[in-house]
């Protein structure tokens, strides 16, 4: 039985669709059958890959809105164990009629429980709000991974974006598992970075993953090029973390069940 894991965050540009992306992309390479799923309508996931309106001919917006079968959505990016699904939303129209078919939490839920017989990973990307879609995600998850950006960073912010999380599954989604803070965008060489990780580590001590992922050139410059990191440059800092992060979450996996 698949896991569906949700990328969260209430702050925009924090790394959420790079993870999300390179998360995916790092546990197919370690044999893993992954769906990646875009709730952002900004669109971010199908840009990721360097895909143009033509290539994408429906995706969550439509599977919301008329119920087409979430294959039809499934766009065919030439890995075999890579899956995505658009976030198609072009007028503006549209992404307030996505958040208000997304006003029925349960409906991504519903969507894709039965993929998890299919995949072993449910990756969703979500928009940088608390809004509708980040509440079906939070509903249809099994755990959910909040990334840290470690330059521009509240802990009260984040104090409080967490209570409000808590509260929201304790109504939607009992059993949502909390998979961790995520460290993003670490530079070694600035003070300040090292100071958010410690204190990340004292405040919410376990719950911060042991990955931490660099600031790296290779990550930001990998969409440019339709790739995921690790097919971009294995062997850049970018990449190596982003693999480590999937080890990680597929051990932390295994030792739950
Ligand atoms: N580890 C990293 N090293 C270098 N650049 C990074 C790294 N992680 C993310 N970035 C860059 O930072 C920017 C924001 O990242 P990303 O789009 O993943 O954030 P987001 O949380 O999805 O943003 P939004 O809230 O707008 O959806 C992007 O330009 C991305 O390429
Ligand atoms: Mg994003």
């Amino acid at each position: 039985m698949g896991e569906i894991v949700a990328v969260v965050s209430q702050k925009g540009g924090v790394g959420k669709t790079t993870t999300s992306v390179n998360l995916g992309a790092s546990l197919a390479i370690l044999d893993q059958k992954i769906l990646l799923i875009d709730m952002d309508p900004q669109g971010s996931v199908a840009a990721s890959f360097q895909l143009n309106e033509t290539q994408i001919k429906s995706g969550m917006y439509q599977i919301f809105r008329d119920n087409i079968p979430l294959t039809d959505a499934i766009i065919d990016i030439g890995l075999e164990d890579l899956h995505i699904v658009p976030s198609n939303v072009f007028e503006e129209e549209e992404e307030i009629e996505f958040f208000r078919h997304g006003m029925d939490y349960s409906l991504l839920k519903k969507v894709l429980t039965p993929f998890k017989e299919v995949y072993d990973f449910v990756v969703i990307d979500c928009p940088p709000s608390l809004g509708s879609l980040t509440i079906n995600a939070i509903t249809a998850a099994d755990s959910i991974l909040i990334p840290v950006q470690c330059e521009y960073y509240s802990l009260k912010a984040l104090g409080k974006f967490i209570r409000t999380v808590k509260k929201l599954s304790q109504k939607y989604n009992p059993d949502l598992d909390f998979k961790g803070f995520l460290i993003t965008m670490f530079d070694k060489r600035i003070k300040r970075s090292q100071e958010i990780s410690e204190e990340l580590r004292y405040s919410f001590k376990d719950t911060v993953l042991e990955t931490v992922i660099p600031r790296n050139s290779k990550i930001s410059e990998a969409p440019s090029k339709g790739k995921p990191v690790a097919l971009f440059d294995i062997a850049s800092a970018g990449a190596v973390g982003y693999l480590h992060l999937a080890e990680e979450i597929l051990i932390s996996g295994s030792n739950n069940r």
